[in-house]
């Protein structure tokens, strides 16, 4: 059996069957390796060609003619005019509960189906969440910079003194699956948590934390933290007029998207003491970042890392690949997302 890695794939190259003899069942591109094992070993009967490299749109677009399956990363741009490229393409399979990078509309006109990965990546995202939070109300990254410098000369009473959790409020943008696993894990910290978000509270899950106005959010919110997909009507949602609404001193943590921030307007805020801190997992512009917030103490940066763990990130590979081999036999997809979901 002639098979292909990551390391062994040249763009371009026409592919090879992967059985002796027999012609492939289909060609699988990925724009990167996934966890192991490899999407060679376990799509055995596909050509299965893997980029090794974060495309652009152009870079995609040359590489999509004749690939049945795609299968993607949160910052690959499966664009319009990619998908016009496509000519046998059956299904977009994101590795990622997110679906922004993909043109949904075009591959709903072409046929196309869009998959993610939701569910498996809601406690590893709202563990990192309230590792944001933790770190930044209690200074922790600061002290670790701070130890390691040489600068711990013994306890004082005013030393790296941080903010407590309990009795503060939470508010939720965004009471989805991930929202609603933060607010469970806030509520152990003694936090009283409040949502604002479009799909009303169930009225048989105590654990569904009540809704209530954005404006009130904004207002009553020790810290905020954000759980929606980034679109049109979210893009910018923070932005300088709302972050001036929001609680003077209180802190935003974002796991969600970087575009639903204004950066800019974040650091403002940040700048002028009007907000407390913030915790960021994503960025407006990834990979780049704000040269101010590298700068600034009050904020604590991970590398959009929310589904980062061993276990999480094995069991989105297996939903990829069990949605690519269904829709190539034929069959309709577990994890179809529809056009105009706006999910994450
Ligand atoms: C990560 O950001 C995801 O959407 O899965």
């Amino acid at each position: 059996m002639a098979t292909r890695s990551s390391e062994d794939f040249v763009s371009g190259d026409p592919g090879e069957p992967a059985v002796e003899g027999a012609p492939a069942a289909g060609v699988v591109l990925a724009t990167r390796a996934l966890p192991e094992p490899s999407l060679s070993t376990l799509l055995p009967e596909f050509d299965v060609r893997v980029l090794g490299y974060g495309p652009n749109e152009d870079e995609l677009a040359a590489e999509i003619e004749d690939v049945d399956a795609l299968i993607t990363l949160v910052s690959d741009p499966v664009t319009e005019r990619v998908i016009a490229k496509a000519r046998k393409l059956k299904i977009v399979a994101n590795y990622a509960v997110g679906v922004n990078n993909i043109d949904r509309a075009a591959a709903a006109a072409r046929g196309i189906v869009v998959t993610n990965t939701p569910g498996v990546l809601t406690d590893a995202t709202a563990d990192l969440t309230m590792a944001l939070l933790l770190a930044i109300a209690r200074r922790v990254v600061e002290g670790d910079r701070m130890v390691r410098a040489g600068g711990f000369a013994g306890w004082a009473p005013d030393l790296l003194v941080g903010r407590e959790l309990r009795g503060k409020i939470l508010g939720i943008v965004g009471p989805g699956r991930i929202g609603r696993a933060v607010a469970r894990r806030a509520r152990g910290f003694g936090m009283t948590v409040i949502a604002f978000g479009r799909s009303p509270r169930a009225e048989d899950d105590p654990e569904d934390p009540p809704r209530v106005s954005f404006d009130e959010l904004l207002r009553r919110s020790d810290v905020i933290s954000l759980h929606v997909p980034l679109n049109e009507e979210t893009r910018g949602m923070f932005d300088r007029d709302t972050l001036l609404r929001m609680k003077p001193g209180s802190l935003l943590i974002n796991t969600a998207r970087g575009g639903l921030i204004d950066e800019a307007a974040l650091v403002v805020a940040l700048e002028s003491g009007h907000l407390g801190g913030a915790g960021l997992d994503v960025y407006e512009n990834e990979p780049a970042v704000l040269p101010a917030l590298l700068d600034s103490d009050r904020v604590v940066l991970m590398p959009h890392a929310g589904s980062a763990t061993a276990e999480t990130r094995r069991e989105m590979a297996r939903m990829v690949v069990e949605d690519v081999r269904r829709v190539l036999s034929g069959e309709k997809p577990l994890r179809a997302v529809p056009p105009e979901s706006s999910r994450r």
